[in-house]
């Protein structure tokens, strides 16, 4: 069993292979556990804040749930529920409530104020997504892949298509690379990772074995995949007005039958992190249509709706797999014997 009592979990690159594979190990073991109804609690007593100054259901639920299933409580703070960003700093919000809880949630739009609460707070801080990283989603995909591959996980190939230049695509490239997999970045130029992340991504693939490859090709870049993923063309926190360029840049890169076929694997699966905009007719997809005359969306309904798609299985795993990193790091050694 892996060991990360005390540590923080604020992106991909503060851990090794075997401390990720871990944690996504752990996860399995605690989603049998459940299932089976011998869930073990080894959280009672602790407290856990979730810091969201963006807008979640996926994350804050999985958080809860996992707090919960393990006997630990949970306090939810909202963008307009705190001090925090109006009245009080990062820095003395951290301090304020590493006194009071054994571990503390954030999302928010800045990697750097995660990273100062993690500096200041005196207890484990998660990264519930920022612009840059989107760690717990990473440990969900894995896990999810590890559940729809015979493959070993340095065997397995899948490719992101869409704007890679933000918490999936980064993620995605740096996780793919840290655990020795074939990750293709399927994007416009413009719309890759920085040549930071990519130079990071090139140094851990040298010692993981990982194959990297960014492409603009989509047919190239999908070939023998095992697995397509793809994310909003539009992230939180930027301005609609953008719909327009990301249509226009993005269109492409839509995640179609046409692209699932184009990997030559009948057994392709689809993956998201969701919420997705994938239905033109209702809702969200509706009104982007009318405002800026789209036509396509990041993946179409009957890729989303097919058999490929498992983004519900990988929106489940995202309780499992925050449940993991709240074990891991929050509590007591297990006694064995
Ligand atoms: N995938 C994800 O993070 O979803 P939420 O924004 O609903 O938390
Ligand atoms: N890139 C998206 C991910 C949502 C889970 C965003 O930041 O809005």
């Amino acid at each position: 069993a892996i060991d990360l009592a005390g540590r923080h979990f604020l992106k991909e690159l503060d851990f090794t292979a075997e401390e990720f594979r871990g944690l996504i190990e752990l996860a399995a073991e605690l989603k049998s556990a459940k299932k089976s109804g011998a869930e073990a609690q080894r959280l009672r007593g602790r407290n856990i804040a979730l810091i969201f100054e963006k807008t979640s259901t996926r994350t804050r639920c999985a958080f809860e749930v996992a707090a919960a299933d393990q006997g630990a409580s949970t306090t939810y703070l909202d963008p307009s529920g705190s001090q925090l960003g109006h009245k009080e700093s990062v820095k003395d919000t951290a301090r304020v409530l590493g006194r009071m809880f054994d571990g503390i949630e954030y999302r928010g739009d800045s990697q750097a104020a995660v990273e100062e609460l993690a500096a200041h707070g005196g207890v484990p801080v998660f990264n519930g997504l920022t612009d840059d990283w989107h760690p717990t989603q990473m440990l969900a995909d894995v896990l999810t892949m590890t559940e729809h591959s015979d493959k070993p996980l340095e065997r397995i190939a899948f490719a992101y298509l869409g704007d890679a230049r933000f918490n999936m695509g980064n993620s995605y490239l740096i996780t793919g690379a840290l655990l020795g997999m074939d990750v293709r970045i399927v994007a416009p130029k413009a719309y890759w990772p920085t040549e930071e992340i990519v130079a990071e991504a090139r140094r851990l693939a040298g010692g993981s074995g990982a194959t990297v490859t960014l492409t603009e090709d989509v047919a190239e870049g999908v070939r023998g995949a095992d697995f397509v993923a793809t994310d909003v063309w539009v992230s939180m926190g930027e301005p609609k007005e953008v719909w327009a360029e990301r249509i226009e840049a993005l269109a492409p890169y839509s995640v179609t039958m046409d692209v699932l076929r184009a990997t030559g694997n009948a057994d392709v699966k689809f993956l998201h992190c969701l919420p997705a905009y994938h239905d033109l007719g209702t809702g969200v997809g509706r009104q982007i249509e009318a405002d800026y005359g789209l036509t396509e969306l990041e993946v179409t309904d009957e890729v989303f709706e097919s058999a490929h798609s498992v983004v519900f299985d990988e929106a489940e795993n995202r309780m499992h797999t925050i449940k993991a990193v709240l074990v891991a790091t929050l509590a007591a050694p297990a006694v064995d014997g």
